[in-house]
């Protein structure tokens, strides 16, 4: 079984629903106390073991380049004002850790994902989607490497979601099940609560082998019009193992107003150096 050594963020979206904040700036530039949310998934991959970190990015997105960059001027003026340069550490990686390839066009994940085919080449790699911030301990994608290491193949993660909610999610057939594993047999991609298969919905954190770059190589659209990663994985089921992974972490949908703000209050409660200020405030709501 060949180890997952890449991963693929794609973070080409629009952000439409954070206008006007996301107009010039990247959705997953938002920050959730004091990180981008393109850092807790990058930092989520490293702890996984992931050597390549991959964007798939589009225009108006050079931030994301620049936070993983050495900032020549802010570090030589930190030094020289003798600040400590700790707070920048989590952002420096070797050359050629972090790669970038530009999706010209969003016309959807599935796409995206695609665009990153050459250098993914001929290996199992993970997607992680910046906006599902996943919080635990180890992080999600450890624990799915951990499930990929015993059943290989494909595996994503998935949670249950109310089922009047399964119009926003990728939904999947189950088999058979053991323990946070489920067999795969189906998948559908934003199906009506009544059509939905079951309320087992796909989140933003996939491993995946390379040939399902084979069949995204011949696109169809499908929900919104969008080419999309669910149709795709469809079509390897039954021809590889394919499992979802229930994982022991707190997922925050970043990608929505609520959900953001959400992840601010509770990560800000779970660090030390905020928590108190923050605390006294709720107390304080009436
Ligand atoms: P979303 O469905 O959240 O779309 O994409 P979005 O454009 O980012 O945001 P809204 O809905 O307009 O507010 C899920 C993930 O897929 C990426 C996004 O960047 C996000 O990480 N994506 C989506 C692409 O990279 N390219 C696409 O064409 C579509």
């Amino acid at each position: 079984m060949k180890p997952v050594r890449k991963a693929v963020f794609p973070v080409a979206g629009l952000g439409t629903r954070f206008l006007p904040a996301t107009k010039a700036m990247a959705k997953e530039m938002l920050t959730v106390v004091d990180k981008p949310l393109i850092q807790y998934a990058v930092e989520e991959a490293k702890e996984a073991g992931i050597e390549q970190m991959i964007f798939v990015t589009g225009r108006g997105k050079g931030a994301l380049e620049d936070h993983f960059d050495i900032s020549f001027e802010l570090e030589a003026t930190m030094r020289a004002r003798g600040k400590s340069l700790q707070p920048l550490e989590s952002t420096r990686f070797t050359p050629g850790a972090i790669v970038s390839v530009r999706q010209q066009e969003p016309l959807g994940l599935g796409h995206a994902v695609w665009c990153a085919r050459e250098i993914v080449g001929d290996e199992p790699f993970a997607v992680l989607l910046p906006d599902d911030l996943m919080y635990g301990k180890p992080g999600c994608l450890r624990q799915m490497v951990d499930a990929y290491q015993k059943v290989g193949g494909n595996i994503i993660c998935v949670e249950e979601v109310a089922r009047e909610k399964t119009s926003s999610y990728g939904i999947i057939t189950p088999g058979r099940s053991e323990g946070r594993l489920t067999e795969v047999t189906g998948l559908v991609e934003k199906p009506k609560p009544e059509e939905a298969p079951s309320t087992l919905g796909v989140i933003g954190r996939y491993i995946l082998q390379p040939e399902i770059m084979r069949v995204l190589d011949n696109p169809r659209k499908g929900a919104g019009g969008e080419i999309q990663l669910t149709d795709a994985m469809a079509e390897v089921i039954g021809q590889q193992p394919f499992h979802g992974v229930t994982v022991d972490a707190v997922r925050y949908d970043c990608g929505d107003k609520a959900g953001f703000i959400t992840a601010n209050l509770a990560l800000a409660l779970d660090r030390d150096d905020v928590a108190p200020a923050v605390r006294a405030f709720i107390a304080d709501l009436r």
